[in-house]
């Protein structure tokens, strides 16, 4: 009776091991693992199979029968855990639901600055001009005297100017790629110079310590006012749409005589007058005029053979009236709720 009782839960305490085990595996292999231990030919089933035989003769017919069914149950249970491994594709299907929104890859795009500024740039050499580049640490030499300013001259003055040790600043203006590009070239120049600038203003809605200019320069025999008129308008068109008007007020810059200040009628309210314009119908764009005659001089061309004009204009007060931007700090912030909004724009703009 002892040695069948023992045979009886040796056989129990098999079969929950057995299931247990079978129902922890996770993978293929780890089944097999589990069949070779309670199933296989040296396994835990044939060794207590094996001691039915020393069973008292009357026990074994019930014990065998017992060993048979925890068997059966064993192979069952491994049969069971086989198909599902067999199944993988079924069980990830069954995950992949078609209904899912699709992950989002947002793209990068161009800050609204660095639009204008290639949509300008692409405008211009479209009409002959090359792009030029200056450094933004410039010298007072390039920044200031060769472009003919005097040494009173507002402009200079520590609190609006960013000065540097060494006869050096930060270039408060793109002028100085003018004197570089003709210290460097003989006419004919025909010169874009797209880039940074530099001065001590306070920041506020419509001001900051550093924004962008292009400066324009074409020197050649016979240039002549006409010439400032029909490239600042063709610009004009190309940039703001085909209604656009522009207009020359008088002005005075050292560097240019005549000098004027050019402006584009107001494609925000088209003219009749709104916030943007000051309720004048006209936006200031750009400072303009004929190379002053001293600053061939100081280059070195010959005042009597060659005339030229030149301009520079504010990239930031382009982009702001583009978009509908009231506020230039935005520009600065780099905040992406603001930034994203341009992306769309950038394909626009170009077209
Ligand atoms: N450099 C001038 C400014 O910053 C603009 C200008 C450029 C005027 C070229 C005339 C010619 O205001």
């Amino acid at each position: 009776m002892d040695v069948g009782n023992s045979f009886i839960e040796e056989l129990d305490s098999l079969r929950r091991e057995a299931l247990a085990a079978l129902l922890t595996v996770e993978d293929a292999a780890a089944l097999e693992a589990v069949r070779i231990e309670y199933l296989g030919r040296n396994g835990r089933m044939v060794s207590v199979m094996s001691r039915l035989g020393a069973l008292p003769k009357e026990e074994r017919p019930e014990a065998g029968q017992q060993a048979n069914r925890v068997k059966n149950e064993i192979q069952q249970g491994f049969q069971a855990r086989l198909e599902e491994f067999s199944r993988p594709a079924a069980s990830t299907e069954a995950q992949w639901d078609p209904s899912l929104p699709g992950r989002s890859r947002p793209l990068g795009a161009l800050h609204p600055i660095r639009q204008v500024a290639d949509r300008i740039t692409e405008i211009l050499s479209r009409m002959g001009f090359a792009v030029a580049d200056g450094p933004d640490i410039e010298t007072v030499e390039n920044n200031f005297d060769a472009l003919n300013t005097p040494a009173d001259h507002p402009s200079r003055d520590p609190l609006d100017t960013f000065y540097l040790p060494e006869g050096t600043l930060l270039r408060t203006q793109t002028s100085p790629v003018q004197i570089r590009t003709m210290l460097a070239h003989r006419p004919p120049v025909r010169i874009i110079a797209p880039g940074r600038c530099y001065r001590r203003d306070t920041p506020d809605a419509t001001h900051s310590a550093t924004f962008h200019q292009v400066e324009g320069l074409y020197v050649d025999h016979d240039v002549s006012m006409a010439d400032l008129k029909g490239t600042i308008a063709q610009l004009a068109r190309e940039l703001m749409g085909p209604r656009v008007q522009i207009r020359f007020r008088p002005h005075f810059f050292p560097f240019t005589e005549p000098s004027v200040e050019c402006d584009f009628s107001c494609t925000v309210c088209g003219g009749t007058g709104c916030r943007v314009c000051k309720y004048s119908g006209w936006l200031e764009i750009a400072g303009a005029g004929m190379v002053d005659p001293r600053v061939f001089q100081k280059v070195g061309y010959d005042p009597e053979e060659f005339t030229g004009f030149a301009f520079g204009m504010g990239i930031e007060r382009i982009a702001m009236i583009l978009h509908g931007i009231d506020d230039i700090r935005l520009l600065y912030e780099n905040d992406a709720r603001f930034i994203d909004q341009f992306r769309m724009r950038f394909h626009e703009n170009l077209h």
